[in-house]
């Protein structure tokens, strides 16, 4: 596998919002390929990451990459949402220097190259099981999601990422071919996407990978993961340390602005209300309008054309 398959997105940006210092000890959220957290190692000496991530195989891929770095490099089977949990088990009783969460899944995921078996990430997935967990023995899969989901609770799902009237016909068709045979298949799922949807190529590519971003939100609880892992990252931080988060959805960059301005602190109810209670301040954001990927990146990398960048300081 070459390094070109595993680029980081806004390599640059990422380093200069989390501003790694020389010593510093840093907690990478979203291990993946290992590829930020190479960047962090690389550019603050004696610097120490510890890098989690919920898929096993990603983090064998990590492994290889950081293997240079010795012990300065720490690795966890871990959902960032369980940081606390992972430096108490690592004995470590001391603040954060600066936390990153790169959401999503990985291209190696995406692709099937992680275990040497697909897990249904990807619409062109045949014949994996259709499961899309980035912990691989996670018992809620999109097959068991797709069978045991009512159609009200199939509607909220699609609803994430499709648009209003995408969701009435692919719910109908689901609920329809459920109950002739399973849906437990990329190539069954997307052949009922394709037909639900009725788009020409390559809108309809489109839709349908919309509509499977939205099962893997919700079997990985993506959204309500992100929500509790900043609290976890801006509880754990030193005054002055940096969160730095990824996001490449509508639903993930929401989450990302409404927890920060919540953490900026301010007034619990109506803004005019004076002497009203106040929320205290935990961080201060460093990006007003989260920043985009640069044209340059994207011609380069067209994965990352959907990221934007959120920092935040903690006070
Ligand atoms: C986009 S990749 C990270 C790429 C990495 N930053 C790099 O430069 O190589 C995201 C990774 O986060 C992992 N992941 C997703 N949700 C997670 C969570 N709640 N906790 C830990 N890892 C998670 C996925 O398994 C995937 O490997």
């Amino acid at each position: 596998m070459t390094d070109f398959e595993h680029v980081s997105v806004m390599p640059h940006e990422v380093i200069e919002y989390l501003q790694p210092r020389a010593g510093g000890l840093y907690f990478d959220g979203t291990a993946g390929a290992g590829g930020h957290s190479l960047l962090i190692l690389e550019s603050a000496p004696d610097s120490r990451v510890i890098a989690v991530d919920r898929d096993p195989a990603m983090l064998e891929i990590a492994a290889e990459r950081l293997t240079k770095f010795g012990d300065r490099v720490t690795l966890r089977r871990a959902s960032y949402e369980d940081l606390q949990d992972v430096l108490d088990e690592l004995h470590i009783d001391r603040c954060i220097d600066g936390v990153l969460i790169d959401c999503g899944p990985s291209l190696d995921q995406l692709a099937g190259r992680t275990t040497g078996r697909g897990r249904g990430f990807s619409i062109h997935g045949g014949d994996e099981p259709l499961e899309m967990a980035y912990d691989p023995e996670q018992s809620r899969t999109a097959a068991t999601l797709l069978a045991e989901l009512s159609e009200r609770e199939l509607r909220g799902l699609f609803g994430q990422t499709l648009r209003g009237g995408e969701v009435g016909r692919v719910v109908r068709a689901i609920v329809r071919e459920r109950e002739r045979e399973p849906v437990a298949t990329p190539e069954r799922l997307t052949r009922i996407l394709q037909q639900a949807l009725s788009f020409k190529a390559p809108e309809a590519e489109k839709r349908v990978i919309a509509a499977y971003a939205a099962l893997r939100i919700a079997v990985n609880e993506e959204l309500e993961g992100l929500e509790r892992g900043i609290d976890a990252a801006v509880d754990a931080l030193c005054p002055g340390g940096r969160l730095v988060l990824l996001t490449f959805h509508g639903g993930e960059h929401r989450v990302a602005r409404r927890k920060l301005r919540e953490l900026e602190g301010g007034p619990i109810g109506p803004p005019r209300l004076i002497g009203g209670p106040e929320r205290e301040a935990k961080v201060r954001v460093l990006t007003r309008s989260p920043l985009d990927p640069s044209e340059a990146e994207v011609a380069r990398n067209a994965a990352s054309r959907s990221a934007r960048l959120h920092a935040a300081e903690r006070v």
